[in-house]
């Protein structure tokens, strides 16, 4: 075992900041060449990072997932545009490789830049704190086809999503045979990432979709005040917390009963870009967005009363009927309403300019749910919600991606997916 010197100690801070880059090698395209990533001589500016700009890459699970929500997101799906499994492999280790560099803000490359040849590193994000930069894989349907012998690997969790209700779902911001969820407080880092993961793939992976997200919209955190999406609502009140590890070990993180061995302490991503018809929205009153979402829009609370954290009494009853309307948002997606199933919410809002057909912005919400099941968790869930669900009137699905996140990485010789490809 080396030992990789972009790797944490023991899973604690780095004391490393992004330096000046100075070295390159020349990055090996092309199907099956290695893409050699390494460590950058280190010289030069910037002030120390802190163990708060930093989390840890290594451990049980992939970071990302029970990570404390940070402010930006960029978020690619990839096409695989090899049949070799050799390929796979070295594309999943030099990702790896180089996931473990920008996360403590190394840029990627070494040695003598060669003035000859395009810089290894973009440099986008050279002088820039490493931001709390978090890279999360995860293995989508398709690449469980017969192009790689990995058929009988595929997890029955990773059925594909059935056609649900309140979708028009665009093919091209839809599927992919991998997905990389950069999350970052600076949306140059969480950009960074993502382009040079794609990059570092040429050859190997083409984009298929990518969704750039900001102002995260769900606490995973207690104690801190909980954002706001697009809607203007409080977003994440009674969402799954990463400090709780009963809910994640029953709700996220992939169990010992799972029929794929590979995938234990892993876990599932449902991502939906979901667009809001904001202008409809902001034409309704008050009473009408506060019944839609069952909450308080100022406070957060629930209808029923109390504040923001007490819990909803979907049982109370006002001269009008229920005090949480029986089609309210909450009522529909509550675990009380679902034999007890909840989720990890972890969305950010989008814009994406104007709708030029309308004239209308084309802005929303990009959903992201991490679970241990989606066949008894999100499309129960989203059927429920796609049908009866008040919030519908004001939003349409309209990108969709399902993908098995592969457990944690463990020390320098590790890399996503071993569990995986070994296992074959
Ligand atoms: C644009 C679309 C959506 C918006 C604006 C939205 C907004 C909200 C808001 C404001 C809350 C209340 C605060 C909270 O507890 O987090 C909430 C709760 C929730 N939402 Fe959504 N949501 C959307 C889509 C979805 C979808 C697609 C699902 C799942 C299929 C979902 C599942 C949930 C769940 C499970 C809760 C917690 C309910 C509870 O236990 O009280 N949401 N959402």
């Amino acid at each position: 075992m080396t030992s990789d010197p972009a790797e944490p100690a023991s899973g604690g801070p780095a004391r490393v900041t992004r330096r000046r880059f100075l070295g390159t090698t020349v990055a090996a395209a092309g199907v099956g060449a290695a893409v050699a990533v390494g460590v950058t001589s280190a010289v030069g500016g910037g002030s120390p990072a802190t163990g708060e700009d930093t989390v840890p890459f290594s451990g049980e699970h992939q970071a990302g997932i029970a990570t404390p929500v940070q402010d930006r997101l960029a978020f690619a799906a990839f096409d695989l545009t090899t049949t070799s499994r050799g390929d796979l492999e070295r594309l999943l280790r030099n990702w790896t490789s180089a996931a473990r560099r920008m996360v403590v803000g190394r840029e990627l490359g070494r040695g003598e830049p060669d003035p000859l040849a395009p810089p290894v590193d973009t440099g986008e994000a050279l002088g820039l704190r490493p931001s709390r930069l978090t890279l999360t894989i995860g293995f989508g349907p398709t690449m469980f086809d017969d192009r790689f012998g990995l058929s009988a690997r595929r997890p029955a969790a990773l059925a594909d999503l059935p056609p649900l209700p309140g979708e028009r779902l665009d093919p091209e911001r839809s599927g992919g045979d991998l997905c990389i969820q950069a999350c970052a407080d600076d949306p140059q880092v969480a950009f960074h990432a993502m382009r040079n993961l794609a990059r570092l793939g040429r050859g190997t992976v083409v984009l298929r979709w990518s969704q750039l997200g900001f102002g995260r919209t769900s606490t995973t955190t207690s104690g801190t005040a909980t954002p706001r999406n697009l809607m203007g609502f409080k977003d994440g009140t009674r969402n799954i917390r990463g400090d709780d590890r009963t809910a994640l070990d029953r709700f996220v993180w992939v169990g010992d009963d799972t029929d794929q061995p590979w995938m234990r302490g892993g876990s599932y991503v449902v991502a939906r870009r979901i667009r809001m018809f904001i202008e409809v929205w902001d034409r309704a009153s008050l009473q009408d967005q506060q019944d839609t979402i069952g909450r308080f829009k100022v406070s957060g609370a629930p209808l029923s009363g109390g504040r923001e954290h007490d819990t909803p009494r979907f049982g109370d009853r006002t001269s009008n009927g229920p005090a949480i309307p029986d089609d309210a948002h909450i009522r529909l997606a509550s675990a009380e309403e679902n034999h007890g199933v909840r989720i990890l919410r972890r969305g950010y809002s989008f814009t994406d300019g104007i709708d030029t057909s309308r004239g209308e912005l084309d802005a929303g919400l990009f959903f992201i749910a991490y679970q241990r099941d989606p066949r008894t968790q999100f499309v129960p869930l989203q059927r429920r919600l796609g049908a009866h669900d008040a919030l519908s009137e004001y939003i349409s699905h309209t990108g969709s991606g399902l993908f098995a996140c592969p457990p944690g990485v463990g020390g320098p010789d590790d890399f996503w997916g071993r569990s995986l490809l070994g296992a074959v």
